[in-house]
């Protein structure tokens, strides 16, 4: 049974949903290839052979794809007519603000890896990485010799990213802030969204190159105060001159020592008085949830970088702590899943 925001399922069903889960990723994806949600929204619901012609496939397999979408409660069907469910109109059609489909979109690039989770455990390392050919040991890496790749990694990411930055602006007001270096800025979306919102603010992006100039060519320079600065976290010095540094998405890559680490980077080059604003994906300090942080959890181990995880708030805290940050404050239980630890230097 479905309503607006609760769907009702036996026991039974739940499992099966979770056995069959590649079944139903497939039939959600598929859904999205033919552009079915915006065909059935656009002509205000449809029959069989009505969905067959738009899709321009027979009526068997449309009647394949329509029984499984029906079943796992993504539409309706009354009186001969399938139509959207409040749930397809709120995140599956591309006008929606909440629109998933970026995140159905990097499912293809990491559900092939994921078969290797118990050799990732046994192993302790992203063993499902070897689906990806290329340079280094993690898929930041491997991604910049796959240009489709990371357009459809950066896709989610920004997406997620832009999503979820307006909660920052909401707690946190960078109106002392003078210049912030993004580490790991990815393609630029959170540099720009601060960027717009302080306009005198300079933001500068450091990731790696391939990835500064795909930032670049979204947010060229001369239209902002972001900056673009291509090095390796690890290998390269950080930009000189801020008095921020953003570490966004970054934290739930990495194990808990090498975070300290780069936190311990970070604050040697902050200013006294500088801050170093931690923001990610986390899970529930009690390690029951949430939903979001169980599922993306594997894909870190799997394939990312073989060590991370959507860590608990208070983990990231204790990391702050542990680079030698003072005053350090913990806005948890954001939305998306999302903790901000502010360190001050
Ligand atoms: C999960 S993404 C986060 C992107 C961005 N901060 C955001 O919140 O949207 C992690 C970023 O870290 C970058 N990264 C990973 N390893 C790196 C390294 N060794 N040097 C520089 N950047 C790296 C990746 O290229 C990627 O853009």
């Amino acid at each position: 049974m479905a309503s607006s925001e609760t769907i009702t399922l036996s026991a039974a069903d739940y499992l099966r949903l979770i056995v069959h889960g590649t079944t139903a990723y497939e039939l959600l994806r598929t859904a999205l290839e033919f552009d079915l949600f915006e065909k059935l929204e656009a002509a205000g619901g449809m029959e069989l052979t009505e969905v067959a012609a738009a899709i321009d496939v027979e009526p068997q397999p449309a009647r394949v794809l329509l029984l499984g979408l029906t079943s796992i409660q993504l539409l309706t069907l009354v009186d001969g007519t399938y139509a959207n469910t409040d749930l397809v109109r709120r995140k599956l059609l591309r006008s929606s603000p909440r629109f998933l489909g970026p995140l159905v979109d990097i499912q293809e690039v990491i559900n092939p890896s994921l078969v290797d989770f118990a050799e990732s455990m046994r192993k302790n390392t992203n063993v499902g990485l070897r689906h990806i050919d290329g340079p280094g040991t993690t898929l930041y890496q491997r991604l910049t010799v796959h240009p489709e790749l990371q357009k459809v990694f950066y896709a989610n990411m920004g997406d997620a990213s832009r999503k979820a930055f307006d909660q920052i602006l909401e707690r946190y007001d960078f109106s002392h802030v003078r210049h912030a270096i993004d580490i790991g800025g990815g393609d630029g979306s959170n540099a720009a969204k601060l960027s717009a919102r302080y306009p005198d603010l300079t933001v500068t992006v450091f990731d790696q190159p391939t990835v500064t100039e795909l930032a670049a060519g979204r947010l060229p320079e001369a239209e902002s105060a972001v900056r673009f600065h291509p090095g390796d976290l690890f290998a390269d010095a950080l930009p000189q001159g801020a008095d921020a540094i953003l570490y966004f998405h970054i934290f739930e890559i990495w194990s808990l020592p090498r975070n300290t680490e780069l936190l311990r980077k970070c604050y040697d080059a902050l200013p006294d008085g500088g801050v170093c604003l931690v923001y990610s994906f986390v899970s529930d300090d009690d390690g029951t949830g949430s939903m979001s942080a169980g599922l993306v959890s594997p894909y870190f181990l799997t394939l990312a970088s073989g060590e991370g995880m959507a860590y608990s708030s208070r983990d990231m805290e204790q990391a702050v702590r542990d680079a030698g940050f003072r005053q350090v404050q913990r806005y948890a239980g954001l939305g998306f899943s999302h903790a901000l630890i502010v360190g001050h230097k």
